[in-house]
């Protein structure tokens, strides 16, 4: 193993932000994690970054930042209708999406393009277009620091929310995810409720969908309104979508009839937090180089070179005015270092 000392984190988050780190490893076979457990000079604070979506760095990392670069994709049973496929948490998500869309194995199309690695996709519970990837994750391996071993995690073990997951919780910092087995279909089962999918399957002429098209679609929805981190840094969705109860929504109804929202319970509402700052009058606002994209409200981005501390001081005076002129508050998606 190749310790960095003083290394630039700025080509490995997608936010592009230049912080250090104390020290840093390439991880590329699971024995490593054995040799880093082991050397006691390491600091004691360990942690992981995959592809850097989902992470905004505000002040230089005092540890070992380990950067997951275990590669492969072993299929691992299969039956009649279901073929079971272990991953190493470094490979790319779409370039798994695309190896299911080779092999017709369905249940990972609509979230096609989602960047970051699919170490991520479980600690984030990654969704988009009506699917969440726990729906297609059997189980999780993951290495235990103070307990020196791998544990198994079982999809009902990994208490997956909206955006959440036990990762991001009671398991913070103590595991890194070496692998994620995904339970995929044989037969296709598409999700095509989300009306931006079939408007834009309509506009491609597609009439007998296949999981090819489905995740074409998503491509290009995504492709219009979200930006590419290779050309601006950012880390997609910066804040969740707000639940709010139902009083409170009849009420902002009265006042603001097109408020949209989705039902979660019968006195529950999702309502979409770029709308709500879109009409706080946020999106496309820009200040050096941090700012709101132009195109999709609830991404923060960054021009060039902004501060972590600058994209974060941006959206704390965002969900102050989000809360003044809506009260709801906004929670972030991203995960602050
Ligand atoms: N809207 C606005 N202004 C905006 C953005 C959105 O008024 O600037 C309105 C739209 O008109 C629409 C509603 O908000 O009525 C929902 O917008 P959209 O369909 O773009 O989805 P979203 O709720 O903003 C969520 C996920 C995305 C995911 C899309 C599609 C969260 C936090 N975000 O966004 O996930 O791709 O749905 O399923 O749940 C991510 O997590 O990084 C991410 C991109």
């Amino acid at each position: 193993m190749t310790i960095q000392h003083s290394i630039s984190l700025k080509a490995y988050n997608s936010f592009g932000i230049d912080a250090t780190a104390e020290y840093f490893t390439e991880l590329k076979h699971l024995d490593t994690l054995q040799e880093i457990a082991a050397d006691e000079k390491l600091p004691k604070l360990k942690v992981v970054l995959g592809g850097g979506s989902n992470v905004l760095l505000t002040k230089p990392v005092a540890g070992l930042v380990i950067h997951n670069s275990l590669n492969g994709i072993t299929i691992k049973d299969e039956n009649e209708n279901h073929v079971w496929v272990e991953v190493m948490a470094g490979e790319v998500w779409h370039g798994f999406v695309e190896y299911a869309l080779t092999n017709n194995l369905s249940g990972i199309e609509n979230l096609a393009l989602i960047p970051g690695r699919v170490g991520a996709a479980p600690m984030q519970n990654i969704g988009a277009y009506g699917v969440e990837v726990r729906d297609t994750i059997d189980q999780v391996t993951a290495w235990h620091w103070a307990e020196k071993r791998f544990i198994v995690m079982r999809n009902e073990d990994c208490d997956f929310g909206y955006r959440e997951s036990i990762f991001k919780h009671f398991l913070k910092d103590k595991v890194l995810i070496t692998s994620v087995t995904f339970r995929l279909n044989k037969k296709p089962n598409l999700h095509l409720e989300y009306g931006a999918i079939q408007t834009q399957l309509e506009a491609m002429g597609v009439s007998s969908p296949t999981i090819k098209s489905v995740a074409e679609a998503v491509m290009s929805i995504r492709r219009s309104k979200l930006p590419d981190p290779a050309l601006i840094g950012n880390a997609g969705s910066f804040f969740k979508n707000p639940t709010i109860n139902k009083q409170q929504f009849d009420l902002l109804k009265e006042q603001f009839p097109n408020i949209p929202s989705y039902p979660v319970a019968s006195d529950q509402v999702k309502v979409p937090a770029g709308w709500l700052i879109e009409q706080s009058g946020w999106k496309g606002f820009r200040r050096h180089d941090a700012g709101v994209h132009v195109k999709q409200a609830l991404v923060l981005v960054n021009y060039g070179k902004a501060s972590g501390s600058e994209i974060q001081n941006l959206a704390i005076e965002i969900i102050e005015s989000v809360q003044s002129k809506f009260d709801i508050l906004l929670s972030m998606e991203v995960n602050i270092w």
